[in-house]
């Protein structure tokens, strides 16, 4: 989704602002803009493309001034444009701002402003706040009461920051994120502590419902009716600066190859919350567990699992699906919410919805200082470092880590999730990329591609659909083995690849059958397994392990067969077409 940031202090703001868009690009990246004051003069620069695109051709970094605001825009509302692009000035240029979010009821609010003669530039909906804020400032000439004004009056999900022509800045927070940093000559107010990392660890995390005001005077920070508000200043891990890709082409690839290490961090630092979470699920009357994309298929193998060896039942529910159905969960229940981000918004409107019906929350999180942390009564964190990457890889095993952890605890020892093998195990698929890479250049003229699991690795298969649709563009879909003959055996032709997730447990010999009948109608099969056969065109070995844990290993020749499918397309795997890591927005 869109980064804003706002910089107010005694350096040049600019480059400081350049820098932290660059670091916070992975939140969403068709186009930048930079907006400084000068000399009570507010200048905008911006343009299509990436920041270090948009830098190079308009220098964004060389503008002047020690007040400025930046955006990295994904687009929602209006094309790919350099007028869709932000900041948006008022209609008199006198302020501008950067947003990230959707205001609902813009359509109306344009339309007033325009009878009362304000000029819109872009299609955007975020060009609304300018104006609105514009005709407030003028009627009441006070930066808070105009804030508080225009705040009353928008509707939908926002952060904003405004830049006044005399330099004050002014920000405003409303269920999308927005951090002040506090440094030694200066203030930052940013979607992400990416933003200013670099430069304070100093950090206070607003509310919602929370107005800032940044000028000479300091920092004041108040709710929207006008009240001041009081933060502590929270010291932010230092891990969050380690966002660089060192020696690796892409953080894809270094993500992938940090599995080793981060299978066995996951939730080391919430032990506690883990005996927690156990205890309660043990305890529960119905459980649900939910997430979006790759997190909603961790939730699907932790469905399998707790089913499987500890005999509880959770029911998995898409995140987006719970506000059309919001009667699935049942009072007093338990939702454990999956997300790596703890931003996504449809998982954070699925905890809302839960909670109004006195649920109570558990959350498997990366970011332990996201939303849904705070909107959790347990979390434990995933901490696998910062993922950059569109492509959840670390985050995904991370996830299946702690949910084989808690599956551990809840069956009384039944299967033994031993970190260090796991993580030797990755660390011997990772050791040599060369047979991948060859059969990723047969991928490169495909246009479908499926997968087939059974039992828990149908969850697989759909995570592993994912990771080639999004870094490959090519029509990925994981299937459950026994639903081949229920319709997709019709697509069967040597155009087609098959990718078949079959280590040697219970489901081998039915999933061996499949991959025959495939075979027979000319698709090309690749077999994830740590058996070879004749049937598969390509066999990549897989570590023979305890079987209960071969989700957590499987996925990993598939991660990387997605990344160099995605070379040899020419696509770029860290930031693919479309797609935003964090989804802020419904
Ligand atoms: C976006 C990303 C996916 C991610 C999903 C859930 O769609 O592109 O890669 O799996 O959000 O993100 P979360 O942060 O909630 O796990």
């Amino acid at each position: 989704m869109c980064s804003i940031i706002g910089y107010y202090g005694d350096g040049l703001a600019a480059p400081i602002l350049v820098k932290g868009l660059k670091r916070m690009e992975y939140r969403g990246y068709d186009s930048v803009g930079v907006a400084t004051e000068t000399g009570n003069e507010i200048s905008v620069k911006k343009g299509v493309g990436k920041v270090s695109e948009v830098n190079n051709a308009l220098h964004l970094d060389a503008m002047l001034g020690n007040v400025g605001i930046g955006h990295t825009r994904w687009a929602t509302h209006g094309n790919v444009t350099d007028a869709n692009a932000h900041p948006h000035p008022s209609s008199s240029g006198k302020i501008a701002i950067v947003h990230n979010g959707i205001i609902d009821n813009y359509g109306e609010l344009k339309s007033d402003l325009e009878k009362r003669g304000y000029v819109f530039k872009s299609q955007t909906d975020s060009e609304v706040i300018a104006n609105l804020l514009q005709f407030n400032f003028d009627e009441v000439h006070d930066i808070k009461s105009a804030m508080m004004r225009t705040v009353s009056k928008l509707k939908g999900h926002y952060a904003f920051v405004a830049m006044f022509q005399n330099g004050t800045l002014a920000a405003a927070r409303y269920h999308e994120p927005l951090i002040v940093g506090i440094g030694k000559n200066g203030y930052f107010m940013s979607s992400d502590v990416l933003g200013f990392i670099e430069k304070t660890d100093d950090a206070i995390y607003l509310d919602n419902g929370e107005l800032v005001v940044l000028d000479q005077v300091g920092i004041h920070i108040f709710n929207f009716e006008g009240i001041p508000v009081k933060h502590q200043i929270t010291k932010v891990s230092k891990e969050f600066a380690d966002v660089y890709k060192g020696d690796y082409a892409h953080f894809t690839l270094k993500e992938i190859s940090e599995q080793p290490e981060t299978v066995i961090q996951a939730g080391e630092k919430s032990k506690a919350a883990i005996d927690s979470v156990t205890d309660v699920l043990k305890h529960a009357k119905n459980i649900y567990i939910t997430g979006s994309g790759t997190s909603y298929n961790a939730a699907l193998v932790a469905k399998y699992l707790w089913q499987k060896y500890a005999k509880i039942k959770a029911e998995p529910i898409i995140s987006s699906e719970v506000f059309f159905a919001p009667d699935t969960i049942e009072p007093n229940s338990i939702l454990v919410a999956v997300s790596q981000s703890g931003e996504s918004a449809d998982v954070l409107e699925a905890v809302n919805i839960a909670k109004k019906s006195n649920s109570k929350i558990l959350a498997i999180v990366n970011t332990l200082t996201s939303s849904l942390a705070q909107e959790s009564s347990l979390v434990i964190g995933m901490n696998c470092g910062p993922e950059i990457g569109v492509a959840a890889t670390k985050s995904f095993t991370a996830q299946l880590s702690i949910i084989y952890k808690i599956t551990e605890k809840l069956c009384d020892g039944c299967i033994k999730l031993d970190s260090r093998k796991i993580s030797e195990s990755i660390a011997k698929i990772l050791e040599d990329h060369s047979k991948i890479k060859e059969i990723a250049k047969e991928l490169r003229e495909i246009s479908d591609i499926y997968i087939l699991g059974r039992g828990v690795h149908y969850p697989i298969a759909a995570e592993s659909a994912l990771k080639l649709k999004e870094l490959t563009y090519i029509h990925a879909e994981g299937i459950p083995g026994g639903e081949l003959k229920h319709g997709p055996l019709a697509l069967m032709d040597s155009s087609v690849y098959v990718i078949i997730i079959n280590p040697n447990d219970f489901t081998y010999n039915d999933t061996l059958t499949s991959a025959r009948e495939i075979k027979a109608r000319g698709a090309k099969i690749i077999g994830i397994s740590d058996k070879p056969s004749d049937v598969y065109d390509h066999w990549i070995e897989i570590p023979a392990i305890d079987e209960a844990l071969y989700p957590l290993i499987e996925i990993i020749p598939i991660q990387l067969l997605a990344y160099y499918a995605a070379i040899e397309k020419d696509t770029d795997p860290d930031y693919p077409r479309n797609l935003a890591k964090s989804v802020t927005v419904k």
